[in-house]
């Protein structure tokens, strides 16, 4: 199964994306993921995105679609994937329709992530990360069994530099202006799929099993 997680920043996508990984044994392809990995390593890709990143702009096309096709191209995706913050323009999902079609391969849902703008700052500015494995956590919603460590793997936790009030301002604005114009074009497509990402992290899930199992 293809999938496409849709949504503004601290919408829930990789909360969610690791409950279906591991439900149906698919990866989690996250750009946001694999750009910040680079940066940490000082890639002359990541050196390039950091300054996007930092601002709270999007890197440029070519660079996320580069990315997204090579992750595709390996064995772990033949059975399915999760798009975790990709396509994010109308640009990236035209490139991303034609690589599909050329491997003879759909997306069977774009979930759309529906949520108020207004609760995103807490989300965000709560937010911690895990250094090793990347898995998120929140300070009041999604607290990890030990203070400042992953529950997952033990790393350890921090808060990433793009969650900064200012710059989660600018990352909210250029979803509505570059992002938010996809919920149209996947909906004349037939497959948009709206779920509910105002309530808990529970009632989430279950909204989006329910698109999963077809009910
Ligand atoms: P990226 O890493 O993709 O960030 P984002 O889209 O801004 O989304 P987030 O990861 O911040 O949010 P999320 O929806 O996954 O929320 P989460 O589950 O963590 O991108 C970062 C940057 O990389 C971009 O700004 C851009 O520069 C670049 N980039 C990436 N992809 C790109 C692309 N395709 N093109 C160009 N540039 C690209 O949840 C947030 C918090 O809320 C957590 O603390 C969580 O515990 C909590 N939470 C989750 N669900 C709930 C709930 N239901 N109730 C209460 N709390 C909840
Ligand atoms: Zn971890």
């Amino acid at each position: 199964m293809n999938l496409i997680f849709l949504g503004p920043p601290g919408a829930g996508k990789g909360t969610q994306a690791v409950f279906v990984t591991k439900e149906y044994g698919i990866p989690q392809i996250s750009t946001g993921d694999i750009l910040r990995s680079a940066v940490a390593n000082q890639t002359p890709m990541g050196v390039k995105a950091k300054r996007y990143m930092d601002d709270g702009l999007l890197v440029p096309d070519d660079v996320v679609v580069g990315i997204v096709e090579e992750r595709l191209a390996s064995s772990d995706c033949d059975g399915g994937f999760i798009l975790d913050g990709f396509p994010r323009t109308v640009a990236q999902a035209d490139a991303l329709g034609a690589m599909l079609h050329g491997a003879g391969r759909a997306i069977a849902h774009v979930i759309s992530f529906e949520v108020d703008h207004s609760v995103l700052l807490g989300r965000l500015t709560g937010r911690r990360m895990c250094r090793s494995c990347g898995r998120g956590f929140h300070v009041l919603f999604d607290r990890p069994s030990v203070e400042g460590r992953c529950d997952a793997c033990g790393g350890e936790l921090f808060q990433r530099d793009d969650d900064k009030e200012e710059t989660i301002r600018r990352r909210l604005d250029v979803y509505d202006e570059q992002t938010s114009p996809l919920k149209s074009y996947y909906a004349d497509k037939g497959l948009l799929r709206k779920v509910d990402a105002l309530g808990t992290i529970e009632s989430v899930q279950s909204a989006i099993q329910c698109i999963l199992v077809g009910r």
